[in-house]
């Protein structure tokens, strides 16, 4: 296929593809709405929380999702945004506006690997964070993520309009917990709960927002110079240049070199649900956050963007909707032009894989994409070959490296409530160990009947039991296994192994040896009697 390189630079410069990483109720879903409102994707807010009796943006495809009002899928959500002029960059012109790929992570509390993948197809992410209670645990375990892939990530501290701690509280707990340095673009006018507009830090400029009716609508905003912000806003207006001026003096003001090393990360403050601060939220990410770049491949070796299509599967998911019985594998484009109906090779069978069914995908209503460029995702129909990780491409070969697998620590025997289902349990299991759903480990001694399977958080084994039922149609037994740590080790250290009280030697599918502990004294305790054993600890594979 010929396509123009300088075709594929262009649309590469006016992309931006991020994650939301925040904790549960942090307000994701609401801010998810806010941006769709501002890039005029919707003309209301408040479908999320049913407050204009809209369908809920949030794609709830499992019956276990409705019932829990969770998202366990993850969605792209593709707009356009035309970005006003920036202390350091220009307007951009209406007829070529930025291109913005939000991709959705898992919004429960309960943590598993699909969140993890979500993060390799990104190139920057959003650390929402509700400006009540600061960090918390979801943040965090995804903000080390982040760390590790090397994600520049801008902070926003939420739900201004409420009661909560003070920029400066705030400030000090991110820097002091994880290390990274809290650079304000805006510090808020007025205290948490007294939410009245931003001091711009780079212009000098008050925004002054003015609300809506039930913050449905974008809030009008007002930019006044200094002089008249100190008469509008008196004491409130003097506290925030006093804030600005210490943040200045602790060297805390946005430096674009640092932000991309991952050491500071830039600030805004904002109330989803008011639609204050959102603008500011996307011109930060236009003008701040990376473009699509190339990726190393298995060798080393970098695929620039210009270079022809090529693309990472980082998610694999069925089920998505009662009317479309199918399965679609999310893939990010990592270089070239992407056109439906292409044929592209799978790198990991050599088998070709045809795109005719290519779609965007955004909650439950679906969309044909034609043509997609590096950082979009798009979602492959009835891709039933694929797994996370895998790589597609158009000739010249490249293979990406497998995605990161994480240590599990949960562990559950799965078995088929009747003998007559075996079956097909077998079938769905090979096909749920393959989406990456969840690990399955294996030994003789429990043989093929009851599988252990092993996952990072525990909603996935609901997953598995929910999925067995709905598309396989065999009713399971799911029992918690008394093991909480595995350790990769080797065949020699496995007899040995397998004779200590506490412990359990498994092989999982990709072949790996595995060995489980009940708990970390159990651990302790081996390794210090038999020191000679492989006992590695299961970091990612991978990066
Ligand atoms: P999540 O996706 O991160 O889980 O959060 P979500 O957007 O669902 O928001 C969680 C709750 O926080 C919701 O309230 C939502 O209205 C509220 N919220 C989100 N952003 C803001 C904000 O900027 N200011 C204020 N004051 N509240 C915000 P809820 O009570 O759970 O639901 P509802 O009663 O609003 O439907």
């Amino acid at each position: 296929m010929t396509f123009s390189p300088d075709t594929v630079a262009r649309e590469v410069s006016r992309r931006r593809t991020f994650a939301i990483i925040s904790h549960p109720d942090a307000g994701k879903s609401t801010m998810t709405e806010a941006l769709a409102l501002h890039a005029r994707m919707i003309s209301e807010a408040g479908a999320v929380h049913g407050k204009a009796g809209r369908k809920s943006t949030v794609s709830d495809w499992m019956e276990m999702e409705k019932a829990r009002g969770i998202s366990v899928s993850s969605t792209a959500l593709q707009f356009n945004y035309t970005a006003s002029q920036s202390p350091t960059t220009p307007a951009d012109d209406p007829d070529n506006p930025h291109v913005i790929n939000l991709v959705d992570t898992p919004g429960h509390a309960d943590f598993s690997e699909d969140t993890y993948r979500v993060l390799t197809a990104v190139d920057a992410a959003v650390m929402l964070i509700d400006a009540a209670k600061g960090l918390e645990p979801q943040t965090l375990k995804l903000f080390q993520v982040c760390r590790h892939r090397g994600i520049p990530v801008i902070t926003v501290v939420n739900k201004w309009d409420r009661p909560g701690r003070t920029p400066l509280e705030l400030i000090d707990e991110i820097s002091e917990r994880i290390g990274l340095i809290p650079t304000p673009l805006f510090v808020p006018v007025g205290i948490a709960g007294d939410f009245r507009g931003l001091l711009d830090r780079r212009t000098g400029e008050y925004v002054r927002f003015s609300r809506t009716a039930g913050g449905a609508k974008i809030a009008p905003e007002e930019i006044l110079d200094a002089d008249t912000a100190a008469d509008r806003e008196g004491d409130e207006w003097t506290s925030a240049i006093e804030e600005s001026e210490l943040l200045s003096e602790m060297g805390q003001d946005h430096d674009q070199e640092l932000f991309l090393a991952g050491e500071t990360s830039p600030m805004i403050f904002t109330s989803a649900m008011l639609n204050f601060g959102v603008r500011q939220l996307l011109e930060a990410l236009v003008e701040l956050a990376p473009a699509p770049a190339g990726r190393a491949d298995i060798d080393d070796s970098v695929r620039e963007v210009t270079e022809p299509f090529s693309a990472v599967v980082f998610k694999v998911q069925a089920g998505m909707d009662s009317s479309h019985r199918d399965r679609l594998a999310y893939m990010r484009i990592v270089s070239g032009e992407f056109e439906r109906g292409m044929v592209v090779t799978h790198a990991q069978t050599g088998k070709p894989f045809a795109t005719k069914y290519a779609q965007a995908v955004f909650g439950r209503d679906r969309s044909t994409v034609d043509t997609a460029y590096p950082g979009d995702v798009v979602g492959l129909v009835n891709a039933m070959a694929l797994a996370p990780g895998d790589t597609l491409f158009d000739a010249p070969r490249v293979q990406f490296p497998p995605i990161p697998s994480f240590a599990p620590e949960h562990f559950s025997t799965l078995r088929a409530n009747s003998a007559g289902k075996y079956k097909q349990f077998r079938k769905a299991m090979d096909q749920l160990d393959s989406e990456g759903v969840v690990q399955v480990l294996r030994n003789d001694t429990r043989g093929d009947a009851s599988p252990v399977l092993a996952a990072v958080g525990p909603m996935q084994f609901e997953v598995v039991t929910a999925r067995m039922k709905s598309e396989f149609g065999v009713d399971t037994t799911i029992e918690p296994l008394g093991y909480s740590l595995a350790r990769r080790t080797d065949e020699d250290s496995r007899a040995q192994l397998d004779r200590q009280r506490g412990v359990e030697v498994f092989t999982r599918t990709d072949g790996a040896i595995l060995a489980l502990f009940s708990d970390k004294w159990r651990l302790a305790y081996v390794e210090k009697e038999l020191p000679d054993l492989v006992l590695e600890p299961l970091v990612a594979t991978a990066d």
